[in-house]
C-alpha cells in the first residue's frame, strides 16, 4: 500500500464533508420548518451509548411534537473517530458523544485524566469527578474549539483481550494492542512492554481479524456487539480503566436554537443521559452473559495479587503523563477521590 491513494482518499473525504457542510449550513428543514439534529456515534445500537442516543431521539421528538427531528447515525455509518469531530465543527452533524479518550487529540489533553489506569475504583468515583466541579470545568473548556459540552455519561470499566490470557505484566510483552487515540492509554501499554496501535473503533474488529493488532481493551458491551470474540480467545476482567462519553454540540447550531427548543433538547438530553447511566452496568453484564453463553472466548478473573501486580506495573504512567494532562489537575483529582 502506498501513501498516495490514502492521501487522495482522505482529500476526497474531506471535500465530501465540506460539500455536506455547505449544502446544509443551517439545521432548519425548510418544508416543515422543523429543526434537524444529526447525531453521529461509532458504536452499535445495543450498547449503553447507542441506547441512550435512541432514547434522546425519542424524547426530543415526543416533547417537541415532532417539530424537532433527530437522525442518529450509529456504528460509524457516516463518520468514524478520525472525521467525526471535523464533521461537527463544519456543521455536517450537530451532535456527537465521543469517548473522553478522544478529546486529547483535538487539543484537550485534560480529558485523558479519565484514561489513567486504576484511577477509579467504582462508577461512584468516576461521577465524583465527571459530575463535580472538575467535570464542569472541562466541559466549559470545549468552548475554545467552537464546541458546547452538554454532559457526561458512562459506558463502564474496560477489560483486556488477546489470544492468550493477560494475567501478569509479562503477558503483554510484544503484543500489538489496539488503542483509542489517547497518549495515556498508549503509555499504559508501552510500560507493559506492549506496542500500542491507535485505530478508529470501527476498524478494530477487522484489525483483529487480519492480525494487524493482537489484542484490545473495551467494556464488554463494545467487545461483544462488535463480535470481537470471534478473533480473541481470551478476555480478562481487569477493570483497569474507564470509558465514558461527553456529549458535544456545534456551537453555531446550539446558538441558533430558540430558548424554548434549547430547553426541550436540554431536558431530553438530561433524561437520556440519566437513562444511559442507569442501564450501562446491566448492558455490560448482559453482554458478558451472552459472551459466556457463546463460549467463544475464555473469561479470566484476576486474583487480588495479580491485579495488584498489574496496578503496580502501570504506575509509571502517572509520572510520565501527569505533565501532559496537567499535573495540578491530576493531583486535584487524586485528592478528590482519596481525601
Ligand atoms: C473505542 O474507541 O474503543 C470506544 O471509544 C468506542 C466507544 O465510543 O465506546
Amino acid at each position: 500500500m502506498t501513501g498516495l491513494p490514502l492521501a487522495s482518499a482522505a482529500r476526497r473525504r474531506l471535500a465530501w464533508l465540506l460539500l455536506l457542510a455547505l449544502l446544509a449550513p443551517v439545521t432548519i428543514v425548510h418544508a416543515e420548518a422543523r429543526v434537524l439534529i444529526r447525531f453521529s456515534h461509532v458504536v452499535a445500537e445495543e450498547t449503553p451509548k447507542g441506547l441512550a442516543a435512541n432514547r434522546f431521539k425519542a424524547l426530543v421528538e415526543q416533547r417537541s411534537d415532532g417539530r424537532i427531528r433527530v437522525d442518529i447515525y450509529p456504528g460509524a455509518s457516516r463518520y468514524n473517530d478520525n472525521d467525526e469531530m471535523e464533521a461537527l465543527r463544519l456543521g455536517a452533524v450537530e451532535m456527537l458523544a465521543p469517548s473522553l479518550s478522544k478529546f486529547g487529540r483535538i487539543g484537550f489533553p485534560e480529558f485523558e485524566l479519565f484514561d489513567l489506569p486504576f484511577l477509579f475504583d467504582s462508577i461512584e468515583d468516576v461521577r465524583r469527578i465527571s459530575q463535580g466541579p472538575i467535570g464542569r470545568r472541562l466541559l466549559v473548556q470545549l468552548g475554545r474549539q467552537g464546541l458546547v459540552g452538554l454532559g457526561y455519561f458512562d459506558n463502564g470499566f474496560k477489560q483486556m483481550s488477546a489470544n492468550r490470557p493477560l494475567l501478569e505484566p509479562t503477558d503483554f510483552l510484544g503484543l500489538r494492542m489496539r488503542v483509542q487515540s489517547s497518549r495515556v492509554i498508549a503509555a499504559q501499554f508501552r510500560v507493559l512492554g506492549a506496542r500500542p496501535v491507535s485505530l478508529p473503533f470501527s476498524e478494530t474488529r477487522r484489525a483483529l481479524a487480519t492480525g494487524v493488532v493482537e489484542g484490545t481493551e473495551n467494556p464488554v458491551s463494545n467487545f461483544w456487539t462488535q463480535r470481537m470474540d470471534q478473533y480473541q480467545t481470551d478476555l480478562t476482567l481487569s477493570r483497569h480503566g474507564y470509558i465514558g462519553y461527553a456529549v458535544v454540540a456545534n456551537r453555531r447550531f446550539w446558538q441558533s436554537l430558540s430558548d424554548a427548543d434549547r430547553e426541550v433538547v436540554s431536558s431530553a438530553l438530561r433524561d437520556a443521559l440519566d437513562f444511559g447511566n442507569r442501564i450501562a452496568g446491566t448492558q455490560n453484564e448482559k453482554a458478558l452473559e451472552e459472551l459466556r453463553q457463546a463460549g467463544t472466548t475464555r473469561i479470566h478473573t484476576l486474583s487480588p495479587a495479580q491485579r495488584a501486580r498489574l496496578r503496580q506495573a502501570v504506575q509509571p504512567v502517572y509520572d510520565e503523563l501527569a505533565g501532559r494532562i496537567d499535573a495540578a489537575l491530576v493531583q486535584e483529582v487524586q485528592e478528590t477521590l482519596r481525601p
